[in-house]
């Protein structure tokens, strides 16, 4: 496994300038790829010079440089961890075989589906969040925005890699349309529901980054146990990039309790919004709206689809070597269902439950990071707790799409949903405030009113680094 040799192109530790085809190939998506960048990526912010980290070497120690990079410049390139030629593949039908290096021609098309899902999600993001630039309240978040953006777009590279590599014509085919199709936009959406929603402002990027990019994280688990061994391998190297995605948000969202918090406590008894801060209950409704949109990435709760992929060892479940066994025949998995609008415990196989099985993980991941939100109240001695809605709650996709809950996961009838969902989702008045307060802070250490000071800067940089050079 080679370094990573930044003297091409196109940077990579996989040898490509000995692939001539291949590099040709990618060669010329690159120059589609920047089109892209310059037209829906962040808006402005292209020439100015921005401390960005990049990526040095796939080892888990030290591989990140720092440094001041034009957007448009950005070092992209493959990234795979190095290979092991004793791999097996560990679940599914094929346990214990040797990982695939080539794609098994009986799951090709099953591959490419789950390499352009996960693949899209990459440059949907990056649209999402193009306008928010302009309001960023401190030039340590418009820095964390771009790093978040560029590395997005990293990961569109990395999955692009695969496509062109392994599947041909087309695979190509897929990666132009990787550019192609727009967030938000009706008449050719992005696959999936929560990366056509709009991010118009920063409370939203939190939330986004938290729990958004935090399934990011557990469907690249999943991959990363792949037979296919080049996209577990990519995977693997992908989840260094998405942590610090997800420390945005959570320490983000955090900073906002805050300083909604010392507001409390400096004035007890006083409307927040009087002095520029934003309403623990407000929070909480956005943690609801973007928690539950970003449960529906899972897919629906039975899928014989998850059970195929699992079967033929193309997505296993995250962390895979934790569980005692790994084919899943024989096991069943307890599951709340809706039957005649009442909810009821079913065992079913536990290979057409592994979406549900991903998304306990999931839930899990996020119970700690509201411990850690609740913390900074406690901390504050406030005593509003902020919580997790229930994964029934708001949902689109699978069993729970069907019907209204609350919170908890009760049922509700429409009227009672009419009446009670602007208690718990964000009402149009509330974006509005949120929206309001969305001015741009961007003299180096100074913060916007309504979100603390980080605990510490970027790369042992002090907070009033300029870490954006306007
Ligand atoms: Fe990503
Ligand atoms: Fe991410």
């Amino acid at each position: 496994m080679p370094g990573i040799d930044y003297s091409q192109k196109i940077p990579n530790n996989v040898d490509l300038a000995s692939d001539k085809r291949l590099q040709r190939a990618l060669e010329e998506w690159q120059p589609n790829y920047i089109e892209w960048w310059k037209s829906v990526g962040p808006t402005d912010f292209n020439t100015n010079d921005i401390y960005l980290r990049t990526a040095v070497s796939v080892e888990a120690d030290g591989w990140a440089h720092f440094g001041y990079v034009k957007m448009p410049e950005y070092r992209w390139g493959i990234f795979l961890e190095p290979q092991d030629p004793a791999r097996t593949i560990g679940f599914g039908d094929h346990y214990g075989q040797a990982a695939w290096q080539q794609v098994p021609g009986e799951y090709r098309n099953w591959l490419r589906r789950l390499i352009v899902t996960q693949a899209d999600t990459e440059p949907a993001s990056v649209e999402q969040q193009r306008l928010l630039g302009h309001t960023a309240p401190s030039l340590y978040d418009l820095r964390n925005l771009f790093q978040v953006n560029v590395e997005e777009g990293r990961h569109l590279w990395a999955m692009v890699y695969l496509l062109h590599t392994y599947f041909g014509r087309d695979g190509r085919e897929e990666a132009e349309e990787l550019l192609q199709r727009r967030s938000g936009n009706p008449d050719h959406p992005r696959i999936l529901g929560t990366f056509n929603e709009p991010c118009e402002e920063w409370l939203s990027f939190f939330c986004f980054t938290m729990f958004t990019d935090r399934d990011g994280k557990f469907q690249l688990l999943a991959l990363a146990e792949s037979g296919f061994d080049p996209l577990a391998r990519t995977c693997r190297f992908m989840l260094t990039e998405e942590a610090h995605h997800m420390f945005v948000g959570q320490t983000g969202v955090a900073r906002v309790i805050e300083r909604t918090c010392q507001v409390m406590k400096e004035h007890p008894g006083k409307d927040v919004k009087t002095y520029g801060a934003i309403p623990l209950e407000t929070i909480q409704k956005w943690i609801n709206y973007w928690n539950s949109s970003s449960n529906d990435l899972y897919g629906a709760e039975i899928s014989s689809n998850a059970a195929n992929f699992f079967g033929a060892g193309l997505k296993g479940r995250a962390y895979e070597q934790r569980y005692g066994e790994h084919k899943a025949l024989e096991a069943t998995y307890s599951l709340e269902r809706l039957s005649d609008g009442r909810i009821v415990r079913e065992e079913v196989a536990l290979r057409n439950a592994m979406n549900e099985v991903l998304r306990d993980e999931y839930v899990k991941d996020n119970e700690k990071g509201l411990e850690y939100w609740n913390r900074v109240c406690e901390k504050h001695g406030n005593e509003f707790r902020f919580r997790l809605p229930h994964r029934r709650f708001n949902r689109r996709i699978g069993d729970w799409s069907v019907a209204r809950f609350d919170l908890d996961g009760h049922p509700l009838d429409e009227a009672a949903w009419q009446r009670l969902s602007p208690q718990w989702l964000p009402t149009e008045a509330d974006r509005a405030y949120v929206k309001s307060l969305m001015k741009p802070v961007r003299e180096p250490g100074q913060v916007a009113s309504w979100i603390a000071p980080p605990a510490k800067g970027v790369d042992g940089k002090p907070l009033d680094f300029e870490y954006v050079k306007l």
